[in-house]
């Protein structure tokens, strides 16, 4: 095969995408370790079973499935109006915001959705990327040749990088140079912290006062526990003119494995809106009708607590995290309002600082611990490493205490 007919910006990408480099990581320990007991801190999955509202909404659905009168076969692309319907009522107006049922697409992930929304972009425009961030954003432009090369700090030529560091408190700072699509992800992932009212409304501003469209990726926005943070880019004003937003039931209710997740694409932004249905319709099929019948089982009361509960129930697992690495003299950031804990590597005795994969594999060699290195979320991660919240309370119990003793 001639392999000019190959799309050549796969060749800018690092090796492999980050949480493959770590599965691979782990698989070789294994390997050479036979009685291994690692504790999984990575990647963050969730680990606490569906809530009993979405399992009896399931049943439900596939029983209706064996019946001539109530089976179902292509649902909308766009979801089925019962979930888009449920989502407004459930997500948004309780926080002031009146959405268009018609502006939220349901779709199997928040990953898919960040990844393909990029190709309704023109090649040339410009992008500006928080550093550090979930990778998805910046290699699926890459991947479209959108970002120029990789210089000798890790930072691709044609991306405007917006530093998130304890140094600005995780507020980054307008654009440096002009650009037109801006990626925002709060709470963040890797970071756990969360942008204030003022920061995204200094960003919606220069969003519409230069015509520039901003990507918000709100798929931890359930672990806020301080109901004044901004959840939704929509409560920020003027930001339906100017804003895409992402969502997932991955981290809200456990659907990792289910698939469903929704982006809203305000009708205020008319050619865009329709540019994403139309790509919607032409490249997807929809969400199957028992997992949206899932998915709007956590919008009833009920459903909701017990939603709520699980979410607690993390969030004791953040504060364990937070609490003991503190008390070993680390300082540590984020696990307040989201999943993740921002875990700052002390300086080595000879007091150079370790580079955040060889603490991983020192961490998994000594403790035999799983996190996620904080490079690989961008250059601005070096010198940090995640820990996910998601894990087994009891098991991360476990994690901690070996790194109490062995570190
Ligand atoms: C993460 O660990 O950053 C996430 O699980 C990745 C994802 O949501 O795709």
């Amino acid at each position: 095969m001639n392999e000019q007919i190959l799309n050549p910006y796969y060749d800018r990408l690092p090796g492999s995408y980050l949480f493959s480099t770590i599965a691979k990581k782990i698989k070789e320990y294994q390997a050479s370790h036979e009685d291994a007991d690692i504790i999984r801190l990575g990647i963050g999955d969730v680990t606490t079973p569906l809530i009993p509202q979405v399992i009896s909404a399931m049943h439900k659905a596939v029983d209706e499935m064996a019946l001539k009168d109530s089976f179902r076969g292509y649902g909308p692309e766009q979801g089925y109006d019962f979930l888009r319907e449920a989502i407004v009522r459930g997500e948004y107006i309780p926080r002031g915001v009146n959405l268009d049922p018609g502006d939220v697409f349901v779709s199997d992930g928040s990953k898919c959705d960040v990844a393909n929304i990029q190709e309704l972009f023109a090649e040339g425009v410009k992008i500006a990327i928080p550093d550090p961030v979930y990778p998805v954003y910046l290699d699926s432009n890459v991947m479209a040749g959108r970002t120029g090369v990789i210089d000798s700090i890790g930072h691709f030529t044609e991306v405007t990088y917006l530093s998130s560091t304890a140094e600005n408190n995780f507020q980054p700072d307008l654009p440096k140079n002009p650009v037109q699509l801006i990626y925002l992800c709060s709470p963040n992932n890797p970071t756990g912290t969360v942008l204030s009212r003022e920061t995204l409304q200094k960003f919606v501003d220069y969003a519409n006062a230069n015509g520039a469209l901003i990507l918000f990726d709100g798929a931890y926005n359930c672990y806020i526990q301080d109901e004044n943070l901004p959840h939704s880019i929509y409560e920020i004003e003027g930001a339906e003119n100017c804003a895409i937003e992402f969502r997932s039931f991955s981290k809200t209710a456990g659907f990792t494995g289910i698939r469903c997740a929704y982006t809203v694409v305000p009708h205020q932004l008319q050619k865009i809106h329709a540019m994403w249905n139309r790509r919607q319709c032409t490249k997807f099929n929809g969400v199957s009708y028992v997992t949206q019948r899932a998915a709007e089982a956590i919008y009833t009361a009920a459903g909701w607590q017990e939603t709520q509960n699980v979410i607690s129930g993390y969030m004791k697992t953040a504060a364990l995290i937070r609490n003991e690495l503190t008390a070993c003299g680390y300082t540590v950031f984020g696990g307040e309002h989201a999943p993740y804990i921002w875990w700052k590597l002390p300086k080595l005795a000879n007091g150079v600082q370790e580079k955040s994969f060889d603490f991983f594999d020192r961490l998994l060699s000594t403790c035999e611990v799983v996190g996620t290195p904080g490079s690989g979320f961008g250059p601005c991660g070096e010198g940090y490493f995640r820990l996910t919240a998601f894990g087994d309370h009891e098991q991360t119990k476990v994690a901690l205490q070996r790194i109490k003793e062995r570190l």
